[in-house]
């Protein structure tokens, strides 16, 4: 899949201003970004959903201008909001999309028992849809646009909103049909669902690509995970920076020193020990990921909401 300069304008906005991608076949690329910034615009131009503006993009192979029903016969696309129809159950969920896509019933059928065997969902395959977990739900959206065999999906913020465990379930399934050969765009606002899936991620800000690379590329550009020491006596900050070292930051009115480290849990014991070495006794002590604003931050030079 491959995208160049794509714009797209919606009244006076570019909601795209000249977006470039290349994504190798049977990979995960991550398109990483705070609200507004062009993540579903672009999902939906490689789609065929949404015209485009200027540029060109390749998907599967074929233009999406010029060849969009052969685009769109090997892509799927998995949006924000859910297809599920709450009142069927699973497995008549899955055959109602079958039907939608032309299969006889007895096709239908047949594709909806593997959909429901590969995807976990066989012991619920009768129970109403509204009686599903948000993973379950999840995974019935995703195996519902597995009926055709697409060989390049779609996912847009396949997990927003689902508590941890219900991401997990979602993230295994979208690695089991990675490994099965599906090249995979998904849009995440979150870091470690991009870290988890994605060979590689493109950071966009406001229609363009602010950076890409590989997650941990990317993390070493963010210097990665942050260690923060919290103190009940201002007067011990200077004891906890000098265990820090020379990068550590003190924010005086939190009673607060944090400084980036690699070594994560190394890092925790050898700090606690070298503080209990200078008698320093922490309220707190922990380990941090950035989050997407310090990402932002990091990458761009500005906040996300500065410009959303
Ligand atoms: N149909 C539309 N009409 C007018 N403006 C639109 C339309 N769709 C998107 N936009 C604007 O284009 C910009 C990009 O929107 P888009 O939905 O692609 O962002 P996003 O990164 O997917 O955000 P979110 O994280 O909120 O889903 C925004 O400023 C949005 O308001
Ligand atoms: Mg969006």
């Amino acid at each position: 899949m491959v995208a160049e300069g794509l714009r797209k304008r919606f009244d006076k906005r570019w909601a795209l201003d000249g977006f470039d991608l290349a994504v190798p076949a049977g990979t995960v690329c991550g398109l990483l970004g705070p609200n507004g910034a062009g993540k579903t615009t672009a999902v939906r131009i490689l789609a065929t959903l949404l015209r485009l503006d200027g540029g060109r993009a390749e998907v599967a192979g074929h233009d999406v201008a010029r060849e969009a029903p052969a685009v769109r016969r090997q892509v799927a696309l998995n949006g924000q909001q859910s297809t599920v129809d709450d009142v069927l159950t699973g497995r008549e969920n899955l055959v109602m999309w079958g039907r939608l896509y032309h299969l006889t019933r007895r096709q239908a059928e047949a594709r909806a028992d593997e959909l429901l065997e590969q995807f976990g969902l066989t012991g619920a395959a009768d129970k109403r849809a509204k009686h599903y977990s948000g993973g379950m739900r999840r995974r019935l959206d995703l195996a519902s646009s597995f009926i055709m065999r697409p060989s390049v999906l779609f996912l847009d913020e396949p997990t927003t909103g689902l508590d941890p465990r219900n991401r997990g379930e979602v993230w295994r399934e979208v690695k089991r049909v990675v490994a099965e050969g599906t090249t995979v765009l998904l849009t995440t606002q979150y870091l470690d669902e991009a870290d988890q899936l994605a060979d590689q991620v493109v950071v966009l800000d406001t229609g363009r690509v602010a950076a890409q690379g590989t997650p941990d590329e990317l993390k070493s550009k963010l210097g990665g995970d942050r260690i923060e020491v919290v103190v009940r006596d201002a007067v011990e900050l200077p004891l906890v920076a000098d265990v820090l070292g020379p990068d550590a930051e003190v924010d005086p009115d939190a009673f607060r020193v944090s400084a980036a480290v690699t070594d994560r849990v190394a890092a925790l014991t050898r700090v606690a020990s070298a503080l209990a070495a200078k008698g320093v006794e922490a309220e707190d002590i922990a380990l941090r990921r950035p989050t997407l604003d310090e990402v932002f931050l990091a990458i761009t030079g500005h906040r996300a909401e500065a410009r959303a």
